[in-house]
């Protein structure tokens, strides 16, 4: 055992027994730039609980956290609040290794449990309202179904008052600084919104129901504790977290603008640069992304909160690029309930089919799409970017002017 990996006490009887990931960039697709944390925590109580556990290369870290507070044989609980393999990689490993008297999940998460490790894996079913006596404290469960699996669920330890929240409300934000207070909010501003974005937007709706059910149960959480990133404990983080969810699942219709694209010899970027300086002109904020310099999960960032999304690509054998469709496949998994404003653009050298399939896909996703899309042969000259710059003008006024 490493025994320099301490546990570290968040309330009268729980732990911190997670791992930090610093180095993973890529969590499935997703570019974590920050790294990312797999955060595991023990209640010290008459029934030794612990919550979650960690992506398997981190078994040993786990471990180790463990057992600078107590003998892990000691656990009698385990609970699974997410099955998904950055929670439950090594949960074989460490019920082999701890031998509790039982593992919990809920009644979706028995199933996805069992078939990720089998069928004969012992898993005890639990559904919203169960309570475990632990001893001084009971741990209550609240299924959150899509929160992001079928198999979510979050539970609440009430004397220390914690929610351990599973994925909701974290981020990818590996940091030695373990409470969100004594990290830079400007960070965990973005990295919450890129987490919500490319993990929660298409689930918006199931966000605002578990923020309703949350709501009415009236809990008193002194720690809000997710799976990923820092731990909320001061009312002032709680409430930057919980005000930053409220705000990302309104629905509303963000007043920024994105414009991305690809180019192939300049001709598409060129046009991006000329809409996106309308679109400015305008009054409205506007960021520019070349796919490629801009990860698909930064884009995706910018398209949660942006009420206009202009996408570029050149023709090439009759498509649009390869590389623009990645990012519209992706983007059409995260949008359900679009209220955004669309416009397709590009260029061509003889044929010119890719705006016209970039509009389709934008259809296809229920933007609005004012104006037909529009491209250029080879390359524009001054009168047609003045004609892109006015066409952003008029996409920005009409934002501006748009309803929620
Ligand atoms: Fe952090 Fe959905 O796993």
């Amino acid at each position: 055992m490493k025994d320099y990996l301490k546990a570290v006490q968040i309330s009268e009887k729980v732990y911190y027994v997670g791992a930090i990931d610093w180095n993973v960039r890529s969590f499935h697709g997703y570019r974590t730039g920050r790294g990312t944390s797999y955060n595991a925590f023990l209640i010290i109580d008459e029934k030794v609980t612990l919550i979650d556990c960690v992506k398997k290369p981190f078994f040993n870290e786990l471990m180790a956290r463990i057992a600078s507070v107590i003998d892990p044989s000691e656990i009698d609980y385990i609970v699974s609040n997410h099955s998904e393999p950055d929670h439950s990689g090594c949960l074989v490993d460490v019920v082999n290794a701890v031998k509790p008297e039982k593992v919990f999940a809920s009644v979706m998460g028995e199933k996805a449990l069992k078939a990720y490790y089998g069928e004969d894996f012992e898993v005890t079913p639990l559904k919203t309202g169960d309570v475990l006596d632990l001893g001084e404290n009971k741990l209550s469960v609240l299924e959150t179904r899509m929160l992001h699996w079928p198999d979510s669920m979050v539970a609440y330890l009430d004397k220390d008052k914690v929610l351990f929240s599973q994925d909701a409300f974290g981020m990818h934000y590996a940091t030695a600084n373990l409470f969100a207070d004594e990290n830079d909010y400007s960070v965990m501003t973005y990295e919450a919104k890129k987490y919500f974005a490319n993990i929660l937007m298409h689930l918006t709706n199931q966000v605002r129901g578990a923020i309703k059910q949350l709501g009415e149960l009236n809990l008193d959480v002194k720690i809000l504790a997710p799976d990923h990133g820092p731990l909320f404990r001061t009312p002032e983080s709680i409430a930057f977290i919980q005000n930053l969810y409220a705000a990302m699942a309104s629905g509303d219709r963000g007043r920024k603008a994105v414009v991305f694209y690809a180019t192939m010899w300049g001709s598409t970027e060129k046009i991006a640069t000329a809409l996106a300086d309308g679109i400015r002109s305008a009054g409205v904020e506007v960021k520019v992304s070349a796919i490629g310099a801009s990860d698909r999960s930064d884009i995706m960032t910018d398209v949660l909160d942006a009420g206009l999304v202009c996408v570029g690509s050149p023709t090439m054998n009759n498509q649009m690029y390869p590389s623009v469709a990645d990012v519209l496949t992706y983007l059409k998994g995260l949008l359900r309930t679009t209220n955004k404003i669309g416009y397709a653009f590009g260029s061509f050298g003889w044929s010119g089919e890719a705006p016209k399939k970039i509009q389709a896909e934008l259809e296809s996703m229920k933007f609005e799409l004012p104006f037909e899309q529009k491209s250029t042969k080879y390359n524009p000259f001054a009168e047609d970017l003045a004609e892109y710059f006015e066409q952003g003008a008029a996409l920005g006024k009409m934002l501006l002017e748009s309803g929620k």
